[in-house]
């Protein structure tokens, strides 16, 4: 790896070199997370023969890398091991790994890996089963587009079930596979979900949340206090969808409450940089995790000059906020260990048109959160029902452009004279019938560089007519923003490269263009420190 590194990360999951993607099979066992990913071990761009790489720890924070779990070497693997979930067997208490494996052929069939020695908390050696492969890809699905299986469930009845990610032709499809002895799978020949025009649907996650909690729950629960999320990667958009919906039935159907319609109406886990996402039942904390693959947004040869490609989210607690309509998502607690020196700011007035900097933290490892006092929406600007739509607002250059209430918020990865920063705000508008607000992480300054994609995004939510504050966090680590709007129900993940806005010559600013004042109710910024990441040698247990 190069010595200068200005863009890799201090506290965000990478590997100690090259490529890697989605996250696979996280789980909690024997008090220890496991976290296996999408990895090349050769090069910083994709490879012909993935393999999956394994690290663990005690915090979800500070890792051990381990030695690669799964590689390929059976027919029914030889071009590659790719992505799949576990599952923590009841009773026995064993994890078991359901993964792609790329056989002889190039056709994808699912596997099973078993860990050698169950005893072993870290579960350094993976065996593969003498059934496999246990899935072949069955009619009406392409051998070269059914992969990725979730994490599996226990019907009442006490039949497994889990689903593939699919496709034939246009359709996207997720299928359906049923199992009494985890080895021998049938496939249901209605598919679980499926969605025109889409392209393959990858990476399907499936699971309940409480209704009435923020605690998440293990993914077999099946009862009147929770509702089931189908979590879909779409290829072709690279990016992460989900529906709400009902499961359970007597006939064992899941119906999402809506479809998909390729309008900004669906629902996305990040509007930002994010794909592949996973979850586990964290039963430890009897919460639900979410991981997420945050690509690169430079082109492939600055990666090989890197060294490396590819990051993932902090990992991100989920539920179902008060609503039932939408999904909530926040950073782990665990991640406020890393905060160091704290700068607070409590009841200051933006007036329009000013920025304030908020000095004495590292800017370029850093975690802010704000609260904004809002002035009276009733003088938001008008916005025409047709414009309603983040993709219009996006396309033009917002944060600079002064508004009324808004656009305000931060300017992350600033240099000293603001030639470069990204900025990541609110600005609020009035509708024939409401009020909506669009959040937005504008890339368009990140750098200096060319060659970037540089692509603004964003999106638009509801407000209430009486809403008086809003809030923003965001963590910042040198090439990733991650940010929190309205407490974790908008997320938006950014990769920047600065050229000027590096180490100690990061700044962060707090602006306001909007013709209206706006105050800082209450701001909390802290330095955040270096996590952990080496070999079991070089790290200590707590
Ligand atoms: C998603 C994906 C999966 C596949 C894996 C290969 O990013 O394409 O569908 O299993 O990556 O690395």
């Amino acid at each position: 790896v190069p010595q200068k590194q200005p863009y890799r990360t201090w506290y965000h999951f990478q590997p100690p070199q090259c490529w890697m993607n989605d996250p696979n099979a996280p789980m909690y066992y024997k008090g220890v997370y496991h976290f296996f990913y999408q990895h090349n071990p050769h090069a910083a761009t994709f490879g012909e023969k993935m393999v999956w790489a394994h690290s663990v720890s005690y915090d979800l924070i500070n890792w051990i890398h381990l030695d690669h779990a799964i590689e390929p070497s059976e027919q029914f693997d030889f071009n590659g091991c790719w992505s799949g979930s576990a599952t923590i067997i009841p009773g026995k208490e064993k994890p078991v790994i359901l993964y792609t494996g790329i056989d002889d052929k190039k056709h994808q069939v699912q596997n099973i890996a078993m860990p050698k020695n169950p005893s072993d908390p870290f579960l350094r050696e993976w065996v593969k089963h003498p059934q496999n492969p246990v899935m072949t890809p069955p009619s009406g699905v392409e051998v070269d587009n059914f992969r990725d299986p979730s994490t599996a469930w226990q019907g009442k009845d006490g039949k497994w079930r889990v689903v593939i990610g699919a496709q034939n032709g246009d359709e996207g499809k997720v299928v359906l596979y049923q199992s009494e002895d985890f080895a021998n799978w049938t496939v249901e020949l209605k598919p679980f979900f499926a969605s025109d025009n889409t392209g393959v649907c990858e990476c399907p996650d499936f699971f309940p949340v409480s209704i009435n909690s923020t605690n998440g729950v293990d993914t077999s629960v099946q009862n009147q206090s929770v509702r089931h999320v189908l979590k879909i990667s779409y290829l072709r958009l690279h990016q992460d969808y989900y529906f709400l919906g009902k499961y359970a039935n007597e006939d064992g159907n899941f119906t999402p409450d809506v479809k998909f319609t390729g309008t900004s109406l669906d629902l996305r886990l990040d509007y930002g940089k994010f794909y592949a996402s996973k979850s586990f039942f964290d039963h430890a904390k009897s919460r639900r995790i979410l991981w997420g693959w945050v690509e690169e947004c430079d082109t492939s040869h600055d990666d090989i000059e890197k060294g490396w490609a590819g990051l993932q989210c902090i990992p991100r607690q989920v539920w179902l906020d008060e609503s039932g309509n939408r999904l909530m998502q926040w950073p782990i607690e665990e991640i406020e260990t890393l905060r160091d020196k704290h700068i607070s700011i409590v009841g200051e007035k933006l007036v329009g048109g000013s920025i304030l900097e908020i000095s004495g933290i590292t800017a370029s490892q850093a975690d802010v959160e704000v609260l904004f006092e809002l002035p009276e929406l009733e003088n938001a600007e008008w916005l025409e029902e047709s414009e309603v739509d983040p993709r219009v607002l996006c396309s033009e250059e917002y944060a600079s452009r002064s508004g009324i209430i808004g656009p305000f918020g931060l300017l992350a990865l600033a240099s000293e004279d603001q030639t470069e920063h990204t900025a990541i705000f609110f600005r609020i508008y009035k509708t024939s019938n409401r009020y909506v607000c669009f959040m937005c992480s504008d890339q368009s300054r990140s750098s200096l560089r060319q060659d970037l994609d540089k692509t603004t995004d964003g999106t638009i939510f509801d407000i209430d007519p009486n809403q008086k504050t809003i809030s923003l966090r965001s963590l910042i680590d040198r090439s990733i923003i991650e940010s929190f709007g309205e407490k974790g129900r908008i997320c938006i993940t950014s990769r920047v490269y600065p050229s000027l806005a590096i180490d100690k010559d990061a700044h962060l600013y707090v602006f306001n263009n909007g013709r209206q004042s706006v105050v800082i109710s209450e701001l909390n910024a802290w330095s955040m420190k270096h996590a952990e990441f080496g070999q079991e040698e070089s790290i200590h247990k707590q």
